[in-house]
């Protein structure tokens, strides 16, 4: 079965030129004009740029945190990334200390089996790195196709890891190829001060940010960048969300180091008066790291025109607000952390990023497809429009102008954190591996059809 996209605009981190493409199966065979499109179906995209389809490097799917469990699955979570132009997500697998990675792997793999709509991958946890595990992560990179770790330095007595964890962790995967990423912020300083904060009667969200200040997040982010120095390895610090850890990064990245950085849509448009809004609803606001000083925005903004950081991830890790938000109504520390971005990533991009002129339009591809799919071993497969690439692609409409709202998203969440913010641009219809996923804005995907993305090991882009 052939496909003709005809009269869009194709995108790339590279280039933007007028051109029809033409899909035969799963892949692109040919882009230009005059392309021989005998027999295929005529698909019109005036008046639309051909993306290649979004790649989110940072999803929570189906899991449990906060003592619940994040409110999408792998069905409703992909269907919604897909209605945001997103066709690959690569999910964070948790490990538990003591259990096998195998054993961890082939939960995620159970949870994903049948369910997701788009192409997904896992990156890994580790947080223990005992010989049986380090051993064992040969085979997660070259069987598997794991190529990234995580490890995270907060989350005391839940997730995080210690040094010598991260440090192991780092040595092995410079030896394996793999990608450590890390959640960059100092557990220990987080525990005594939330601690402190309870003790003096301080329970509002808005001390969520106040026991997670920024100094936090820089001293875990230099730490990482020392060790990963030490072990001449490669490091992705996620969800970059203040000037201090942006500092560091671009001061390693001068020096030559392999230091990446991802930032997410909500560091860039919300900021930490929103943890102070009243009757709770602050608590909608609760990420970790903290939402920040507005004027951070500008120097994330920088850095990612600039290189300093090479992604846009969502962190999508939704909780309804009734029932598990509500958790932590008496206690700031019991909220549940994380909120769903996973469809509106693409369009606040846009917005918020391209039509305010703070990054170019293939710097928004380059931001949400293609910088991942190379930093995560899925270039070219994924994240760029050329023959012989998947033909994951995306057609978005620059002009639409539209209000975002719970009632009208996809995600399986009862608020969105952006409810009532005018956006523009608009995503309408999807590909994944040339068939249709949204088509029209009306969804037409199935369950299932997503494929599990065994990657490359790391490779410096
Ligand atoms: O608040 C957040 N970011 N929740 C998701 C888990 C994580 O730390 O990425
Ligand atoms: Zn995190
Ligand atoms: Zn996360």
């Amino acid at each position: 079965m052939k496909k003709w996209i005809r009269g869009g605009t194709v995108v790339t981190a590279a280039d933007t030129y007028q051109a029809d493409v033409l899909i035969e199966g799963e892949r692109v065979v040919a882009i230009g004009y005059n392309l021989d499109t005998a027999g295929a179906e005529e698909i019109d995209a005036t008046g639309c740029y051909i993306l290649p389809g979004g790649i989110d490097p940072h999803t929570h799917l189906d899991m449990p945190f906060g003592g619940t469990v994040t409110s999408d699955n792998f069905f409703t979570g992909t269907k919604a990334a897909a209605f945001g132009g997103t066709t690959s997500i690569v999910d964070f697998c948790l490990t538990n200390k003591g259990e096998s990675l195998q054993s961890a792997i082939a939960t995620w793999h159970e949870k994903a089996r049948g369910k997701a709509v788009i192409d997904y991958g896992f990156h890994l946890m580790v947080s223990d790195a005992n010989d049986q595990v380090l051993d064992e992560l040969a085979s997660v990179v070259a069987n598997e196709g794991i190529t990234s770790l995580k490890v995270f330095m907060a989350y005391k007595n839940v997730l995080m890891a210690d040094d010598e964890t991260l440090f192991k962790t780092l040595i092995r995967a410079k030896e394996i190829g793999a990608l450590v990423q890390v959640h960059a912020e100092n557990g220990d300083v987080i525990d005594y001060l939330t601690k402190k904060a309870l003790a003096e009667g301080n329970t509002d969200p808005i001390y969520h940010a106040y026991t997670r200040p920024p100094e936090a997040e820089g001293e875990a982010t230099g730490r990482a960048i020392a060790l990963t120095a030490l072990a001449s390895a490669q490091l992705y610090v996620v969800h970059v969300s203040c000037a201090d850890a942006v500092r560091r990064i671009a001061e390693a990245r001068e020096k030559g180091w392999n230091i990446y950085g991802e930032t997410c849509p909500q560091y860039l448009v919300l900021d930490i008066e929103d943890l102070d809004r009243p009757d709770f609803e602050g608590a909608k606001y609760v990420w970790s790291p903290p939402l920040r000083e507005k004027w951070n925005q500008e120097v994330l903004w920088s850095a990612l025109k600039n290189g300093i950081l090479q992604t846009v991830g969502s962190d999508h890790c939704p909780f309804n607000f009734v029932g598990q938000k509500e958790l932590g109504r008496d206690d700031f520390t019991k909220i549940p952390n994380g909120g769903p971005i996973i469809e509106d990533r693409l369009t606040l991009l846009f917005s918020e990023g391209v039509q305010k002129g703070k990054i170019s339009l293939n710097q928004l591809v380059d931001l949400t497809s293609t910088k991942a799919a190379k930093l995560f071993g899925m270039f070219p497969q994924k994240g760029t429009v050329a023959v012989g690439s998947d033909a994951d692609l995306v057609l978005f409409h620059p002009n639409v102008k539209r209000t975002i709202s719970a009632s009208t998203h996809h995600m399986n969440v009862d608020y969105n954190p952006f409810e009532g913010m005018e956006v523009q641009g608009e995503v309408v219809s999807v590909l994944s591996r040339g068939s249709f996923v949204v088509r029209d804005k009306q969804f037409v995907g199935q369950a299932g059809a997503g494929r599990y993305l065994k990657r490359s090991r790391f490779t410096r882009p």
